[in-house]
């Protein structure tokens, strides 16, 4: 099994909407998916799947807790039978931010008892640089970093590269640091085209070549469980089908290849 986190510490970036299309991506190319939403907010689980989650069958915080349990079969029109499964975010994940006998490592040891059964691994962690984003980055074999061009989102990306280093440094050497994902781009904006060309000298080579644009065919597409590409749409649906299409396979060929 691989591992894939989403990381930022900023909310509405776009770490649960990749991890979303990516997990329906790997899906449809016939891996089997396990979803892991640390987020409290659930957004992740929301994502996936239209049907109703039932909270008490297979909750994140259990893989903190050393409870064993299967994970969800995820099931709707997206998802074939069988493709799919999900730990699933609630407000109790909150636990593992205050109780310090639940560990981060537990995080990735029980990734580890599952990985027999899946193929990737996709977690979705919550908008903060805490304790779970750290056990998410010990857990993963490939980290890639979702952001806004937006000024406000860039000033926080030192922190996450120092947090990344450090869990690298101490605990998981072979963590990939993917890179830097621009989403929710306007091309007409001059800021953000100033903003993303300062990233990329203060950091070379760290953008990923593919990006995504600001459309609502994105949002919409979320807010009814569904990868934008099977939408129908105009124009502005396909492209934003395609940039998405795009990155994932981009990342995907990575993760299988490296
Ligand atoms: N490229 C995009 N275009 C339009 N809406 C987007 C785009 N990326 C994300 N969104 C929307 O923005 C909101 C925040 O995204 P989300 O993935 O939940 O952020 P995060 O998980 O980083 O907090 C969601 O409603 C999502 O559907
Ligand atoms: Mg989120």
């Amino acid at each position: 099994m691989k591992t894939i986190v989403f990381a930022i510490q900023k909310g509405g970036q776009g770490k649960s909407m990749l991890a979303t299309h990516f997990a329906f991506y790997a899906a449809e190319l016939k891996h089997s998916v396990l979803a892991v939403d640390l987020d409290g907010q659930g957004n992740f689980s929301r994502n996936l799947t239209t049907e109703a989650i039932d909270k008490e069958a297979s909750p994140a915080l259990s893989l903190f807790e050393g409870r064993k349990r299967p994970a969800l079969p995820l099931s709707g029109k997206f998802i074939a039978p069988g493709s799919a499964a999900l730990f699933s975010g609630d407000h109790r994940l909150v636990r593992v931010d205050e109780v310090p006998k639940l560990l981060p490592e537990s995080l990735r040891d029980s990734l580890q008892s599952l990985a027999p059964s899946f193929d990737i691994c996709v977690i979705d962690p919550p908008p903060t640089l805490g304790k779970r984003l750290r056990a998410a980055l010990m857990a993963a074999d490939y980290v890639v970093m979702p952001f806004a061009p937006a000024r406000e989102s860039v000033d926080g990306l030192g922190d996450l590269m120092d947090t990344i280093e450090a869990v690298k440094k101490e605990y998981n050497p072979a963590l990939q640091v993917l890179g830097l994902l621009a989403n929710k781009i306007n091309s007409r904006s001059l800021d953000e085209k100033k903003t993303l060309e300062q990233i990329e000298l203060a950091a070379p080579g760290m953008l990923l070549p593919t990006r995504i644009h600001e459309r609502t065919s994105i949002s919409s597409a979320m807010a009814a469980s569904q990868p934008v590409w099977a939408r129908s749409g105009g124009a502005s649906q396909r492209l934003a089908a395609q940039e998405l299409r795009a990155a994932c396979a981009s990342i995907l060929k990575t993760m299988l290849i490296k």
